[in-house]
């Protein structure tokens, strides 16, 4: 992989490939599907959480981290996966959860003591917030006591200041590293610690009850998370996950106050990305400080543009621009991660009724489109998400079809292994972001005309004839240019 991280392939597991025709994807429909992403030219597989779960969180509520979802499979068929992907040259991440548990882990009824509590009397004990809107508070009835949750009431948060949890968790790890995993995805891990004395977070300008977590990017939420000894929560997760294991944090900061993470875990997810508009300003403020990131050696920041919590690549920058911002996606230095059928171009979904999720994450997590059948090639059964638009969309029709979306991933990634290291802004055409890696030149034009960039050979472009002969780039084109 000269100059290049590993590409990444997210999986969402209950809406991926369902095997046995329940309408629920598993394992073993993952197991079926390799070959797509052999084919695709992937180096990773990350597994959205696939353990046994009561479902308020669709599995982020674990309640038993060392088995699987009978759902889903059984630790056979997960090993038999394992085996499969390795044989392919795949790497599998785990989705790690170690900030809370479900509220029916047996851990919370056998020893609530590893958890945070608080007295209070009437009210919550502070002014924390949780990541779905509301108090980060509930009332346990039979104690008269308070628990803190970051996310759902469904989910209690562990206290990371005792010892006897990370021993728990780094039990965990080493389960599933034992087993044969390559790394894990550590779920929000900036509200692993909090503060000790569960001080209030500074006043807010903004309002109880945000509906979605992305208003939390720029908040100072200095006491509920990231508080001090999170470095070293962090190095026990790295202590019992091994030097060799792939750490990708889901820190929920701005990059540059997330970057000490690094100095344990290889990758870092690019939040301020994952937030951008398709403004070429925006994306330059969002590309250059993670492109700057240190940390442990390998350390490198990991870019993505959609996954199950907000929304698709297509429905968030417009159809017009999804190939060129696949192109930057997969061009800029450090690891790229690919959410599930973007690749195909699947739009955000119809949701469902009722909703599954509460918070509103239905329509980005629909079922995976393989054909156009009824099922899609997800299910003979019924979806436990309705499909969108199979038959309009899907990876049989693209993949015979070398103009098509999916082909242009492949061609992308293709291309990427053949990026020379190393990665310097240019920027110098106005609208126009740009960026070389040693010899090659990569533009993607978001000023809305044609502009004239550099000559060179055209190794891959967004279409053909995106640049045209007097070597100017077509308006929401892309273009990765050698010398000539
Ligand atoms: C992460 C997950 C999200 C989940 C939350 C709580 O942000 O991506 O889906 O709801 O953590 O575990």
């Amino acid at each position: 992989m000269p100059g290049r991280g590993e590409v990444v392939y997210q999986v969402y597991p209950r809406s991926f490939a369902d095997s046995d025709g329940d309408g629920v994807g598993d394992l073993e429909g993952i197991r079926q599907r390799l070959d797509h992403l052999r084919w695709l030219g992937v180096d990773a597989l990350w597994l959205s959480p696939v353990y046994p779960s009561p479902l308020a969180d669709w599995g982020y509520d674990v309640s038993d981290y060392t088995d699987i979802d009978p759902r889903l499979g059984s630790l056979e068929a997960f090993d038999r996966l394992l085996a499969d992907a390795h044989d392919r040259d795949l790497r599998l991440l785990m989705d790690l959860v170690p900030c809370h548990t479900s509220i029916e882990h047996a851990w919370f009824r056998e020893h609530p003591d590893w958890y945070i509590w608080a007295d209070s009397g009437e009210g919550p004990p502070n002014n924390w917030t949780s990541a779905f809107g509301g108090p980060a508070w509930e009332h346990d009835s039979s104690t008269g006591r308070w628990y803190l949750h970051s996310f759902y009431p469904e989910q209690p948060d562990l206290d990371w200041h005792k010892p006897v949890v990370v021993d728990a968790m780094q039990n965990v790890v080493r389960f599933w590293i034992e087993r044969g995993v390559d790394g894990f995805r550590l779920d929000a891990i900036d509200r692993l610690v909090k503060d000790r004395e569960l001080r209030d977070d500074p006043p807010s300008e903004e309002p109880f009850g945000l509906p979605l977590m992305e208003h939390e990017l720029g908040r100072d939420l200095r006491n509920s998370r990231n508080a001090p000894g999170t470095g070293r929560a962090l190095a026990a997760l790295r202590e019992a996950a091994g030097d060799d294991a792939l750490l990708v944090g889901e820190v929920y900061l701005p990059t540059v106050r997330a970057a000490p993470y690094l100095e344990h875990l290889d990758r870092l997810f690019v939040f301020e990305l994952l937030h951008a508009t398709w403004d070429a300003d925006v994306l330059r403020r969002a590309i250059r400080p993670a492109a700057a990131l240190r940390g442990r050696p390998g350390a490198a920041p990991a870019w993505v543009l959609s996954n199950h919590d907000f929304g698709r690549l297509a429905h968030r920058f417009g159809r017009e621009h999804e190939r060129a911002a696949a192109m930057l996606l997969l061009t800029l230095p450090g690891s790229a991660f690919i959410y599930q059928g973007d690749e195909i171009g699947m739009g955000n979904g119809p949701g469902a009724k009722p909703p599954r999720d509460r918070i509103g994450r239905d329509s980005f997590r629909h079922p995976m489109q393989w054909d156009g059948t009824a099922g899609g090639g997800f299910t003979t059964g019924t979806p436990w998400l309705p499909l969108d638009d199979a038959a309009v969309r899907n990876v049989a029709d693209q993949r015979g079809d070398p103009g098509s979306l999916l082909s242009f991933y492949r061609d992308l990634i293709a291309l990427r292994r053949t990026l020379p290291a190393g990665f310097e802004a240019v920027d110098d055409i106005p609208g126009v972001v740009s960026y070389r890696s040693g010899d090659r030149l990569v533009v993607i034009n978001l000023s809305g005309e044609r502009r004239s960039i550099p000559g060179g050979e055209v190794l891959l472009a967004t279409a053909t004839g995106a640049v045209s002969r007097d070597g100017s780039l077509a308006r929401h084109a892309g273009a990765v240019i050698a010398p000539t």
